[in-house]
């Protein structure tokens, strides 16, 4: 019976070693130690043997259960650690790795304008200012002369917080807020949003984005608003690119003007596009700060003038690209967004 025990717990060892999965395992540890195993069924044949044997043979049987106990217990083991190695494994992140279902993406076509529109003015000397949104009916109309009666001061054109806030409709307060800051002389350029009560359609939107410039000086001219302009306009479109002024009326200029600029469409020959006028929609609004704005802001008329402009910065955004419709910029359409 040692014998044959010993073989079995050697056969047993053998197909211990070659098993790489619990389930099979499980199934030998039925094959040799469950109730109709191998060894167990040793147990069952004490009975017949001699009573002075019946000890040793159960103590050898028992021994013997322990020792495939063990092996099997052992193997267990090394096949759950082997099991947790391969999951760590695969699960592992490779953070060098390049998906493809990951896209980069990039600044809008107007933050990309807006950029660009700040360079080119810094690059002339300018300095880039920020303010808020959210501005006061003073900032926004009254110091900027803009007579009571104004038609842009409405409920149905502006949108009001309260009585004294609300939502800018230009970026003209910029040239409130920093000629009060009282430095002089003043060469800004300020960028951002602003919110009109317009009803959207392809060059029209509630809400977008201006970019205000102002220059305060002893000799500010219009020649000097003039080639600021003209040297702006070459900087963005390039030399071929021709402009226009026309005259206009703005409260806080006089004299105020218009620019537009060859139509992006038709290249100034005249299309649907332009009602053959080969000019664009007017891109931006300026002139000579009135003398009544520089005197609301503590500044001295008779010795300082300036020139100020806003223009629209989606205009220019749509003139550079040749866009025809507003809301593709804020639609957030990919199949547009990827083109830029
Ligand atoms: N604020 C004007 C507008 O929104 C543009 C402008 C700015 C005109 C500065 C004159 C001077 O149309």
């Amino acid at each position: 019976m040692k014998e044959e025990l010993k073989a079995l717990v050697e056969e047993a060892t053998k197909a211990i070693e070659e098993k790489t999965d619990l389930k099979s395992l499980e199934e030998l540890r039925v094959k040799y130690l469950g109730k109709k195993g191998k060894i167990t069924a040793f147990k069952k044949n004490i009975s017949k043997l001699p009573n002075e044997e019946k000890p040793m043979a159960g103590k050898l049987i028992n021994e013997t259960s322990r020792e495939v106990e063990k092996i099997l217990e052992k193997r267990k083991e090394i096949i759950k650690k082997e099991l947790l190695e391969k999951k760590i494994k695969e699960e592992k992140i490779d953070v060098t790795a390049n998906f493809d279902i990951y896209e980069t993406g990039h600044f809008s076509v107007i933050n990309q304008t807006m950029a660009e529109l700040e360079e080119i003015f810094q690059n002339m000397g300018f300095d880039v200012v920020e303010g808020p949104e959210i501005d006061t009916v003073k900032n926004v109309f009254d110091d900027l002369n803009s007579p009571k009666n104004h038609p842009s001061r409405s409920l149905s054109d502006t949108f009001y917080i309260d009585e004294d806030t609300l939502l800018r409709p230009h970026t003209s307060s910029m040239q409130i807020r920093v000629m009060n800051e009282g430095k002089l002389p003043i060469k800004m350029v300020s960028a951002g949003r602003v919110f009109r009560n317009d009803e959207v359609d392809a060059t029209h939107s509630p809400m977008f984005h201006q970019l205000e410039c102002l220059v305060v000086d002893e000799n500010a001219s219009l020649a000097n608003l003039k080639s600021t302009l003209e040297t702006f306009i070459k900087e963005m479109f390039g030399n071929d690119m021709k402009m226009r002024y026309r005259p206009h009326h703005f409260p806080f200029t006089e004299p105020s003007l218009e620019v537009d600029v060859t139509c992006p469409s038709c290249g100034g020959k005249g299309c649907p596009a332009c009602s053959n006028t080969g000019w664009s929609m007017e891109l931006l609004g300026g002139g000579m700060v009135h003398p009544n704005v520089l005197e609301n802001c503590g500044i001295d008329s008779e010795k300082y003038t300036g020139f100020a402009f806003g223009l629209g910065v989606d205009r220019i955004a749509m003139v550079k690209y040749g866009l025809d419709d507003i809301r593709l910029l804020f639609d957030n359409d990919k199949r547009f967004i990827k083109q830029f």
